[in-house]
């Protein structure tokens, strides 16, 4: 099943609990939050406090995208503020499997990202420990960059081994996801589109979501 997932990044963040009634109202299954420390992206974005505030303003499936270099430490305070999955970057840890633990004892899902220099392979040993594999589109950091088409083959070999493990696994992609490249996404194995700018930006939220959803 598709499922669309407005990144927040986009979003007025001077009115964010309007933004997200905006994407929930339109039929969006979830809302990616974007986390940066500065550290492990040269950004900063938002926190726990917020992720608090907007999870009473909507009940759609919060969808947080850690780009943090300490996700062992922070994923409590962030599923206590409302979290419904931590995804982290396989970058930050030698250690993924406790990371996943950690996510795991909190009662939450779990994804793990990577950066666009990470190859798949990296992933396939925890593919059967984890619900979601994040495919970076774009160098983490910023939207509105531009959809890096070589990623394609990254998605397509995550696909190849999940259905090869019998995984039942979400593959989403950010960054640069517009009704076009959704399409060669999805193609390539993704089931999980977030965008930012291409839905915060539309005029239409509602016909920009369902544009890809029915790609
Ligand atoms: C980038 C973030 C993305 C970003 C996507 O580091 O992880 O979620 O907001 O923005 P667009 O869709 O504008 O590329
Ligand atoms: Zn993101």
């Amino acid at each position: 099943m598709i499922k669309i997932s407005p990144s927040v990044l986009a979003a007025d963040f001077a009115d964010l609990g309007n933004e997200a009634l905006k994407m929930e109202q339109a039929g969006a299954d979830m809302l990616h939050i974007d986390v940066m420390d500065g550290h492990f992206v040269p950004n900063i974005s938002l926190g726990v406090p917020v992720l608090t505030s907007l999870n009473k303003r909507t009940d759609l499936f919060m969808d947080v995208h850690l780009m943090i270099s300490d996700p062992f430490t922070y994923a409590e305070p962030f599923v206590k503020a409302g979290a419904d999955m931590l995804t982290f970057h396989l970058e930050t840890t030698d250690h993924p499997e406790t990371v996943i633990q950690k996510i795991r004892s909190l009662g939450v899902k779990v994804g793990i990202a990577v950066k666009p220099a990470t190859a798949a392979d990296a992933l396939f040993p925890y593919l059967h420990l984890i619900d979601m594999a994040l495919v970076m589109t774009v160098e983490p950091g910023f939207g509105g960059q531009s959809f890096m088409p070589d990623m394609l083959p990254k998605i397509a070999a995550l696909r190849q081994e999940a259905i090869r493990q019998n995984q039942e696994l979400d593959i989403q992609v950010d960054g640069g996801i517009t009704d076009v490249t959704a399409l060669l996404c999805l193609n390539a194995g993704a089931n999980v589109l977030v965008a930012g700018s291409y839905l915060f930006g539309a005029q239409d939220a509602r016909a920009a979501v369902n544009s890809l959803r029915s790609v």
